[in-house]
């Protein structure tokens, strides 16, 4: 019984991925899982079968059973998907031979912040082009630091609200096993947490103008 309660429970803080995306879908998605996640990669979310894997997947870099696709520019009518996640590469500023770089060439890397603003963007775009009113869309961002710091869940959240996406709730991942040079300097606090924005595209009433 009390196990029970806590379970029905959440707080806003987890340290697993899996937990977290589970309570996350119980509240915003009826248990149900994510319809789409077209930015799969090894579909780390879906280990340990807390939750379900998505009907759609698409990679710009698919692995088996992935379909390869671009999450800015999806082969899915307007309005045709109830619920997505997204987890776009967080690090970017590419130094040294952009070419020879197995990150940027497995897209897991991108090159500069005005590359991570045109990805960011767009793919919050198309999201609410495909999603159904009321659609939840799930995003995963970080906050990082290269020689400065840029606040990217704000960045995710000014953007989302422009595109008239609500922002329902967040869930905060906490990983603390990071890998760290003790040897540099520290400057400025390791990040050693993740966001998952919870975001719903909100309903207009007939006759207002829609995006
Ligand atoms: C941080 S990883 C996602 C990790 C994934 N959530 C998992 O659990 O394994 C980012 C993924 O986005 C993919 N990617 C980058 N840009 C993309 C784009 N424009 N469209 C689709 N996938 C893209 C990369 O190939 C990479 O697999």
């Amino acid at each position: 019984m009390q196990q029970d309660l806590i379970e029905k429970h959440y707080g806003s803080v987890f340290n697993n991925e899996q937990s977290l995306l589970r309570a996350v879908l119980k509240i915003h998605n009826n248990g149900n899982t994510i319809d789409l996640d077209p930015m799969f990669n090894k579909g780390m979310f879906y280990k340990k079968g807390f939750v379900d894997f998505p009907k759609l997947k698409y990679d710009l870099s698919p692995i088996e059973g992935v379909k390869k696709g671009n999450a800015t520019n999806l082969p899915l009518d307007a309005c045709s998907v109830k619920s997505m996640i997204l987890d776009p590469p967080f690090l970017f500023g590419i130094h040294g031979k952009t070419e020879d770089n197995v990150c940027s060439k497995r897209y897991t890397i991108i090159e500069n912040f005005d590359e991570m603003v045109k990805l960011y963007k767009g793919i919050l775009s198309e999201s609410y082009r495909i999603l159904e009113d009321n659609g939840l869309l799930i995003f995963k961002c970080q906050d990082y630091t290269d020689s400065k710091t840029t606040m990217t869940h704000s960045l995710v959240y000014n953007w989302a609200i422009e595109l008239d996406f609500y922002a329902k709730d967040i869930a905060i991942l906490v990983k603390n096993n990071k890998i760290f040079n003790p040897n540099v300097i520290q400057r400025h606090l390791r990040k050693v947490h993740s966001y998952f924005w919870v975001f719903q595209k909100k309903v207009h009433k007939s006759g207002e103008k829609k995006r």
